[in-house]
């Protein structure tokens, strides 16, 4: 018999990426075969984001535009599986919009999936049969399978071990919010922080090693919430953890991500001067440069203490970069506000960012507040923004011509075949002029030119 083919496609964030790896190889495991052909599978699942109304409206459009794409091709229809964010957040709403799809999980329920689909792939076969027959008597209805509960990380419990991995791997160790920034769904769609188990946590990392991981990230929400306990019943945290990953022998880079300013604790500092595995670049979002505007987000620090924070890391660490996050055009910021972003991008020279037009969200505080900026005024002011953001990544891409720079091999390229890809310690890529039985492996490479997309360099 063939197997089911089925389709993934991933929207969001790291935490998407990492637990559409894990669907993968859960789904592997159960027959399936993963493709990439989005118009020749018997399943296509959509691991959704919420953060943003085009993120969540894009979804809606993709699955009008791949349920067309079977129509047009006269084949079946796929069995729709909605997961992830959107799918905590709209829940029912979907099968309204939408009745052709199957199944809506939340994304600490996607352990699920097996059962639900070959429910709802056994029931497509008895409906296409019935179309078949002519049958007229009782027709089978699509069945609409719905759980979005947030009920923690038991979904790791019922998980296989990993199979492969790349050279770079993700491992999920903490999961959700309770931050309730004003703007912000993800408290909604993810539910409260709940922290993985520390064994499991290691013992994951243990088996990516011996499968080639040789950069380990650990992702979070609020990565430095991390709060479990080790296997002797003892209390550890994000440094704790981490030093006991720096112990695994192929385990060469740690990176941890996301950090929220004012949960980053003196032992994280410290430990970016003690741990040489521990890489020099911290992500730490800081949304906005104005007291005013990031105590109506509900952001829990003032400027000061953020630029404070910096210095203490770099104090700590002077190879420590810095990248961020941005909002523009939140509501009641003016045009002051707006400047004292600029001057805290001036100040703090952020390597490398992402900023975003506020946009407001359903069931948030910010969404009902008065002063809602024009769109008009927010697209200024990203330009605005991006413009002074690029000039500090260019610099920043500059001063690295010269220097030699440890790079972590990954693909070969695209455009010829005679140069190998990687990136550095603060994620720019990197390009040399190297055979492919590098990938993996980590070097020395001297930097000999820069521009804004990459950086260019020798082995030496
Ligand atoms: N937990 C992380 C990141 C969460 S979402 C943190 O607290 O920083 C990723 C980014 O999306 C945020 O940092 C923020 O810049 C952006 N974002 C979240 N909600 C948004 C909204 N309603 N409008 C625009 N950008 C938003
Ligand atoms: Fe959203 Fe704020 Fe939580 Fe980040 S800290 S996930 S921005 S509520
Ligand atoms: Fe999007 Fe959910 Fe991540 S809303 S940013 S996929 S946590």
């Amino acid at each position: 018999m063939n197997k089911i083919l089925f389709h993934l496609k991933t929207f969001g964030c790291q935490m998407n990426v990492y637990d559409s790896s894990r669907i993968v190889e859960l789904l592997s495991g159960c027959g399936m075969e993963a493709t990439e052909d989005e118009c020749n599978a018997d399943i296509v699942i959509l691991n959704t984001c919420y953060i943003r109304e085009k993120a969540s409206a894009k979804i809606f459009s993709e699955l009008g535009r791949i349920k067309k794409l079977y129509l047009n091709a006269k084949k079946n229809v796929p069995v729709f599986a909605i997961i992830g964010c959107v799918a905590k957040a709209e829940g029912d709403n979907i099968f309204k919009r939408a009745p052709y799809v199957s199944i809506v999980l939340s994304s600490q329920k996607y352990h699920l999936l097996p059962e639900l689909l070959k429910k709802a792939l056994e029931e497509k076969n008895t409906i296409l049969n019935e179309q078949e027959d002519g049958e007229k008597k009782k027709k089978t209805k699509l069945s609409h399978l719905i759980n979005t509960e947030l009920s923690g990380l038991e979904k790791f419990d019922c998980l296989p071990t990993v199979k492969t991995s790349d050279s770079v791997a993700f491992v999920q160790v903490q999961e959700g919010c309770d931050k309730f920034c004003t703007y912000c769904v993800v408290p909604n769609t993810r539910g409260r922080e709940v922290s993985r188990n520390e064994q499991s946590i290691l013992d994951e990392v243990e088996n990516l090693q011996n499968l080639g991981a040789v950069e380990i990230n650990l992702l979070g929400q609020n990565v430095d919430c991390y709060d479990s306990l080790d296997k002797d019943g003892n209390k550890s945290n994000l440094a704790k953890l981490i030093k006991k990953i720096a112990k695994f022998e192929n385990v060469k880079r740690i990176r941890y991500t996301t950090s929220y300013p004012s949960e980053f604790f003196d032992e994280m500092i410290e430990l970016h001067k003690t741990e040489p595995k521990l890489m020099p670049l911290v992500y730490l979002p800081i949304q906005s440069g104005s007291n005013e505007v990031l105590h109506k987000m509900n952001r829990r620090y003032t400027r000061e203490q953020y630029l404070d924070l910096i210095k203490k890391l770099k104090s700590a660490n002077p190879d420590i970069q810095i990248s961020s996050d941005f909002i523009v055009g939140f509501p009641n910021e003016t045009e002051e506000d707006f400047e004292q972003t600029l001057d805290i991008v001036k100040q703090v020279k952020f390597i490398q960012c992402y900023a975003f037009k506020y946009s407001p969200r359903p069931n948030t505080v910010a969404a009902k507040m008065d002063g809602q900026i024009d769109l008009k005024i927010k697209s200024d002011r990203l330009k605005r923004l991006q413009t002074e953001l690029r000039k500090h990544q260019d610099a920043f891409n500059k001063s690295c011509v010269g220097k030699v720079m440890n790079v972590l091999f990954t693909d070969v390229s695209k455009t010829d075949s005679e140069y190998i890809l990687g990136k550095n310690e603060y994620l720019q890529p990197v390009i040399v002029k190297a055979g492919a039985e590098l990938i993996g492996t980590i070097k020395n490479v001297k930097i000999e030119s820069a521009s804004y997309a990459n950086l260019k360099g020798e082995i030496v």
